[in-house]
């Protein structure tokens, strides 16, 4: 079959990841008998030097105009420490989730056995973990107004907003998921204190007759933050928020063992979009050092969205036959073991394809 897929690599070690993504697809282009073709786009710092806009219009057309959408990542330390900047790399990134209508993030954490000594929690914690968390992804404190300061610069604001509508249909996504799982959900949320999170459990115990199948739970998310690391194995499916997603998220990287580990799926209503969860480690640009799994298992992800379920397997276990050999890049590598880079850690999937 053929495949038009968007590559959007953006910022700093965005083009290396990505570059790895596309050789492992190409080489299950050839086992497979499949063809994917390739338009690249301009998302990010890049879009900004090249274009002014971090999002141009030509790259949402691109996007459209295809099956699925790999990204890479996005940032650059030239607008991090520039309070002032008033077009950033991030603006981009915000506006393709909303102008595509990316309102569910699919984050699964889950642990490679032979990584099981690369966490900083015990073995005994992290085993058997297996959860996935759904990050609300197109609304809330990310995109509420207004948002601003005051004439005097001395008061600054966000507005936290959700409509009910919002809210229900990525709670919906979830409870479905867990219904492909083992049946629990949890919503994160702040309900003690916040009228949005009051909307949450509301709309998900008002749906809740419809899945008395599914464990339905409510958390705080602070505690929800102790959880995640006291007692992985407890979550199936977490359904939350935007920045509650956001932070949740890179704390339960830590239980893979590194950052460069975690892909994503962004669904909505228009095309999906695959993308690792880290930033463009920009420290890493043009070293070839990254670590490129967390964006060939996005791949991964595609592959399944795109019905290819044999071949997401297929690149998954390629993956851990790749960790089994011990070929890692430097995030996951013991003391004393040499780190391979990041096209040898890509070529060595491949090889296992
Ligand atoms: C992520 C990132 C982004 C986010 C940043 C770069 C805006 O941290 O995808 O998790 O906060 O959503
Ligand atoms: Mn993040």
């Amino acid at each position: 079959m053929e495949f038009k897929i968007a590559l959007l690599p953006g910022d700093g070690i965005g083009p290396e990841i990505v570059g790895e993504a596309v050789k492992v697809l190409n080489r299950i282009g050839e086992k497979f008998g499949h063809r994917f073709l390739y338009t690249r786009a301009l998302v990010g710092a890049c879009a900004i030097d090249a274009t002014g806009d971090p999002y141009p219009d030509e790259t949402h057309a691109v996007c459209l105009d295809s099956d699925a959408v790999l990204f890479g990542a996005i940032g650059d330390p030239r607008y991090d420490n520039d309070p002032s900047a008033s077009v950033r790399p991030e603006q981009g990134l915000l506006r393709m989730r909303k102008s595509l209508g990316l309102f569910a993030n699919l984050r699964p954490v889950s642990l490679f056995e032979t990584l099981i000594d690369r966490s900083p929690l015990k073995p005994e914690i992290v085993r058997g973990t297996d959860f996935i968390c759904v990050r609300e992804l197109t609304s809330g404190i990310y995109f509420g107004r207004p948002q601003g300061r005051s004439e005097d610069g001395n008061r600054a604001y966000d507005t936290c907003a959700y409509t009910r509508e919002e809210v229900e249909r990525v709670v919906r996504m979830a409870f479905e998921l867990a219904r492909e799982r083992r049946r629990r959900l949890t919503v994160v949320d702040k309900a003690n204190v916040l009228e949005t999170s009051r909307l949450w459990r509301e709309v998900a115990q008002g749906m809740a007759p419809s899945y008395s199948d599914i464990t339905l739970e409510f958390m705080f998310v602070d505690n929800a933050a102790m959880q995640i690391v006291r007692q992985p194995t407890h979550f199936d499916v977490i359904v939350t928020e935007n920045l509650f997603g956001d932070v949740l998220t890179d704390e339960a990287s830590v239980i893979s063992g590194s950052l460069g580990m975690l892909p994503s799926a962004s669904l909505g209503s228009e095309v999906a979009l695959f993308e690792p969860i880290h930033g463009s480690y920009p420290q890493a640009t043009g070293k070839n050092i990254a670590n490129p799994l967390a964006t060939i298992l996005s791949a991964a992800m595609m592959l399944d969205h795109l019905g290819l379920t044999v071949e997401g397997t297929a690149v998954r276990n390629a993956v851990d036959r790749t960790l089994k050999e011990g070929v890692v890049t430097e995030d996951l590598c013991l003391p004393g073991q040499r780190a391979f880079s990041t096209s040898e850690v890509g070529d060595n999937v491949c090889g296992g394809l």
